[in-house]
């Protein structure tokens, strides 16, 4: 037990609050694509989160040497590698919360949209799993394109009759945690101390940072808010380049899915007032999901918050990203329909 005290203490990025890893509940969290570019890391985070117990590393192959690595690592959780489909069932099993990191990432040239053929088939089986094997589970979605596997996998859920909206998040941290560095970097301030909300959804121009809500606030021209919005929705595209065909963002998107999972711990073990923006079913416009600030609490979702006041530009972003997102989310929906 004193390994995780130590652990909580040498990691400030994870450090709990509120209370020791000592009284923490035991939570079972699952990575599905666990030997990939993402899943690697993000395996390696969430071995370093003490509030996690069990930890359960599935992919379709390459799991065993994962999980064997991992579970070395003197901290907190158990470490379990499932691989091949005949093993999902006990992957998933008493999980409190599913990450999916599983599919193809981008190659230079492609949008996430043309991800869709095959990871919507994937996101589909791995949603269909989980509503039998862990149905109240929270679920992290990460596969892209986010803007319709959150709908694939809504659609799969309420077929099977275990959906609850409270418990499903599309994952936009990344690009809050984008618009937070790149803010500082422009704003001058310390990066720590910088928040701002990333509204929409995951894609394109569908990614609407707020950086009038950007705090602390920074006297930045026009020109300077459009550039570190352009950056922001064109964040993934600048890793993709640079990589030159191998991959998209995995590193980043590791620790932004791991802050984005402990928020969802946190929630889950009853520490006050998290927020973190996600991808979730929405009312607060006339789309059926939409990504904006979420109170997080005991049952997922506490509370879906609104947009706040929006600048003249933001406005304009908001009206101009409807119909792309409009559009992916029904794309999901009917490919979650058909057969
Ligand atoms: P990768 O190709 O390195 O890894 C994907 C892993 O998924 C592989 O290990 C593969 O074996 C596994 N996989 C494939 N089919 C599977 C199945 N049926 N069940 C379980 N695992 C399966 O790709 P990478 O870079 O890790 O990206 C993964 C996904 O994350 C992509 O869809 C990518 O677009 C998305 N992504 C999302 C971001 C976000 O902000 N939400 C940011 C960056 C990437």
């Amino acid at each position: 037990r004193s390994t995780c005290a130590a652990a909580s203490s040498t990691h400030p990025l994870l450090r709990r609050r509120g209370y020791s890893s000592e009284s923490a509940p035991e939570r079972k969290v699952a990575v599905l694509g666990a030997a990939g570019g993402i899943g690697q890391p993000l395996a390696l985070l969430m071995k370093l989160n003490p509030l996690v117990s069990s930890l359960s590393l599935y992919d379709i192959a390459g799991t065993p040497g994962v999980a064997a690595d991992v579970s070395h690592i003197n901290t907190r959780s158990e470490v379990a590698g499932y691989m091949g489909e005949d093993q999902l069932g006990k992957a998933l099993e008493g999980c409190d919360l599913v990450i999916i990191p599983a599919g193809v990432p981008r190659k230079p040239g492609m949008t996430r949209d043309d991800l869709f053929n095959i990871n919507a088939g994937i996101v589909k089986s791995l949603a269909a799993a989980i509503a039998k094997y862990c149905p109240h589970a929270l679920v992290n979605m990460i596969s892209n394109p986010v803007n319709s596997t959150v709908p694939i996998a809504a659609e799969v859920f309420k077929k099977a009759g275990t959906y609850d909206e409270k418990k499903l998040f599309g994952v936009t941290m990344l690009d809050v945690v984008r618009a937070k560095t790149f803010y500082a970097g422009k704003a001058k301030v310390p990066v720590e101390g910088v928040n701002v909300p990333v509204v929409g959804g995951h894609a394109g121009i569908t990614i609407l940072p707020l950086f009038s809500q950007a705090t602390p606030k920074a006297n930045l021209s026009d020109e300077d808010i459009k550039a570190l919005t352009k950056r922001t929705q064109d964040g993934g595209t600048e890793v993709v380049e640079a990589k030159a065909g191998k991959g998209s963002a995995t590193l980043s998107m590791a620790y932004a899915g791991a802050i984005f999972a402990d928020a969802c711990l946190k929630g889950l073990n009853g520490v006050p007032d998290v927020i973190e923006c996600s991808f979730v079913q929405s009312s607060i416009t006339e789309l059926p999901f939409f990504a904006s600030k979420v109170r997080l609490g005991k049952n997922g979702v506490e509370e879906v918050l609104d947009l706040g006041p929006l600048s003249d530009y933001e406005k304009q972003g908001l009206e101009s990203l409807m119909p792309e997102l409009k559009s992916s989310i029904e794309k999901g929906i009917k490919f979650a329909n058909q057969s």
